[in-house]
C-alpha cells in the first residue's frame, strides 16, 4: 500500500505499510555492509567517495570490531589558520540566528533549493521561527552557521550550521558537533562545495577543541552508525490525498482510508497535560534514565532541554508560531511526573500547487515513560495521544523514525513504513554499528541497544 510520495528525504517518501521488519532490518544491515542499491541511492564503490574517503570516518567493509574512539589524533599544528579558499566570485559569511534579515535570507535559500522528493512536488520549508529555535540552542556560536555568498550581489548560496552538545555512546560521554541544514543553492551544484563546506566547519571545530561529529543524510556515505526509516501516520488523509501527497491504494476507497485513520476528538491518558516550565527537572530525569536504554543517545543539560523544548518563550511560541510541542502525564496521586512526549513542527510546500499550499507535519521528538513494565501498553496509549493533540493542532500527517521504542507503536497506530532510509553518521570516531531492534528487542530489559538520537 502507498500512501506518500517517493522522495529523496525519508521523511518525505512513500508509505509501503506492507514492508515488514526483517525486509528493513535486512537493508539497514546491507547498507551498513555497503551493499544497498536503495533506489539508487545506496553506496557506491568505495573509491569513488573522492572525498569522503579522504575524511576520519569509517570505510565501508572496514573490519572495525573492537576498535572503538577516535579515528584520528588532531594535531592543532597540522589543522590551517585560514578559510579554504572558496571558488572565484565567492565568499565565506555567517549567519546570526538572533538577526531577523540574516534568518530571512536563510529562510530564503532554504525554502527554494533545500531537500526535495524525488520528482520534485514536495520541498522541507523551514519556518524561521523554527531556524532560530534549531540554531540558538546553548553554546551556539555564530562562526559555526556558515555561510558562502556571491561577493558582487551578497546573496547566500550556501549554508551549513553547526551546534556543540555531548552524546552518550555507550559509556562514554563525547562532545560532538551537530551538523545540519547542508544547503547549496541549485545552480552552484556538482561543483565541490559541500566537502568545502565541511572541511571549513570541521577546521573551525578543531580550532575549538572539538573533534567529533554527528549528521544525518538520506545520502549513503562512509558508514552509517545507523540506518532509521521514516514512517508516517496520516491525520488527515483527505487533504494528503489532495495534495498528491498520498495515494489511494488499490482494492480500497476514500471513505475506508478516512475511516482506517480517524481518531478519537479527546486523549485517553489520565494525567496528560501540557508541559511547563516547572515541570523541567521532572522530565530531565525521566527522560535521562529512559536514554539509558540506547547505544548513543543525546547527554542533555537541563538548560538544552529547556531551549529544544522551547519553555523560555513559553509553550513553543514565538511571534503566534509552535514549533514544538511538549507534553506529560502527572499520576493524579502522587503528582510525579511518570511520562513525557513531544513533537515538533515542519511544513513542506506543495510545489505543483499555488505557493501558499503546504502540508503541516509533526514530527514525533522525544519521549519517555516511567513504568517499564507496561512499556507497550504505555506507549501506544501515550503516543495515540500525541497523534490526537497533533490533529488538533491541524497537522495533517505525523512522521516517525524507525528508532528508540517506535517498533512497539508504530504498525498498531497505523503508521505506514516509508521507503527511504536516514542514515545516521559520526565524523572521526567509531563504534560498532548501531542495530535497529524489532519488537521483541524494544521489550527486553536488558537493553542497551538501539539509536536515541534526534536531529531536527
Ligand atoms: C546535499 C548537497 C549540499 C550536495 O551538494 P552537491 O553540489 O550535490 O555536491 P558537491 O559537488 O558540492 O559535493 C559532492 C560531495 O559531497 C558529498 N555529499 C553529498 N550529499 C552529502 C550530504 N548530505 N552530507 C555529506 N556529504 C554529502 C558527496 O558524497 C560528494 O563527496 P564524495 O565525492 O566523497 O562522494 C546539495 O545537493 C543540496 O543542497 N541538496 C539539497 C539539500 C540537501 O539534501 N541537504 C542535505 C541534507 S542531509
Amino acid at each position: 500500500m502507498s500512501d506518500l510520495p517517493s522522495s529523496n528525504d525519508p521523511s518525505l517518501t512513500k508509505s509501503s505499510l506492507n514492508l515488514d521488519n526483517a525486509t528493513v532490518s535486512e537493508e539497514s544491515a546491507k547498507l551498513r555492509m555497503g551493499e544497498s542499491r536503495d533506489k539508487g541511492r545506496g553506496p557506491r564503490d568505495a573509491g569513488t567517495y573522492k572525498f569522503w574517503k579522504t575524511q576520519p570516518v569509517p570505510q565501508f567493509n572496514e573490519d572495525g570490531k573492537g576498535r572503538g574512539g577516535p579515528i584520528k589524533k588532531v594535531n592543532l599544528d597540522e589543522v590551517p589558520k585560514e578559510r579554504y579558499p572558496l571558488l572565484d566570485g565567492f565568499e565565506w559569511g555567517t549567519i546570526d540566528p538572533e538577526d531577523k534579515k540574516e534568518v530571512g535570507e536563510l529562510y530564503e535559500l532554504l525554502s527554494n533549493h533545500y531537500v526535495e522528493d524525488d520528482d520534485s512536488n514536495f520541498r522541507l520549508n523551514y519556518s524561521p521561527v523554527f531556524l532560530k529555535w534549531a540554531l540558538t540552542a546553548p553554546g551556539w556560536q555564530k562562526q559555526w552557521h556558515i555561510g558562502v555568498r556571491a561577493s558582487a550581489s551578497q546573496k547566500l548560496v550556501a549554508f551549513i550550521s553547526g551546534l556543540p552538545t555531548n552524546i552518550n555512546i555507550h559509556t562514554q560521554t563525547i562532545k560532538v558537533i551537530e551538523i545540519n541544514f547542508l544547503c547549496i543553492h541549485k545552480r552552484l551544484r556538482s561543483k565541490r562545495l559541500a566537502p568545502l563546506l565541511i572541511k571549513e566547519i570541521t577546521r573551525r571545530c578543531y580550532i575549538q577543541g572539538i573533534y567529533q561529529a554527528i549528521y544525518t543524510a538520506a545520502a549513503v556515505l562512509p558508514t552509517p552508525v545507523a540506518s532509521c526509516r521514516y514512517y508516517h501516520r496520516a491525520l488527515d488523509w483527505l487533504k494528503l490525498y489532495d495534495s498528491g501527497f498520498s495515494h489511494l491504494p488499490a482494492n480500497t476507497t476514500k471513505a475506508r482510508q478516512v475511516a482506517k485513520y480517524h481518531l478519537p476528538s479527546t486523549t485517553q491518558t489520565p494525567g496528560l497535560r501540557l508541559m511547563q516550565a516547572g515541570d523541567l527537572e521532572a522530565v530531565r530525569e525521566l527522560l535521562e534514565q529512559y536514554l539509558q536504554r540506547f547505544d548513543i543517545s543525546p547527554a542533555f543539560s537541563i538548560d538544552e532541554l529547556r531551549h529544544w523544548l522551547f519553555l523560555e518563550a513559553g509553550q513553543g511560541k514565538e511571534g503566534g508560531k509552535q514549533v514544538v510541542w511538549a507534553y506529560v502525564v502527572e499520576d493524579l496521586e502522587t503528582q510525579k511526573i511518570t511520562d513525557f512526549v513531544s513533537f515538533y513542527s515542519i511544513e513542506s510546500a506543495v510545489l505543483s500547487h499555488s505557493q501558499s499550499d503546504v502540508i503541516r507535519t509533526a514530527y514525533l521528538y522525544y519521549y519517555a515513560a516511567h513504568r517499564t513494565q507496561n512499556l507497550q501498553q504505555r506507549l501506544q496509549g501515550l503516543i495515540n495521544d500525541a497523534l490526537i493533540l497533533a490533529k488538533k493542532a491541524r497537522f495533517d500527517v505525523f512522521n516517525a523514525l524507525r528508532l528508540q521504542d517506535n517498533d512497539l507503536f508504530l504498525e498498531k497506530l497505523h503508521f505506514g513504513c516509508g521507503d527511504g532510509q536516514l542514515n545516521y553518521y559520526l565524523f572521526n570516531y567509531r563504534v560498532e554499528p548501531v542495530v535497529i531492534e524489532d519488537e521483541s528487542a524494544c521489550l527486553d530489559g536488558q537493553r542497551p541497544g538501539g539509536m536515541g538520537v534526534i536531529m531536527l
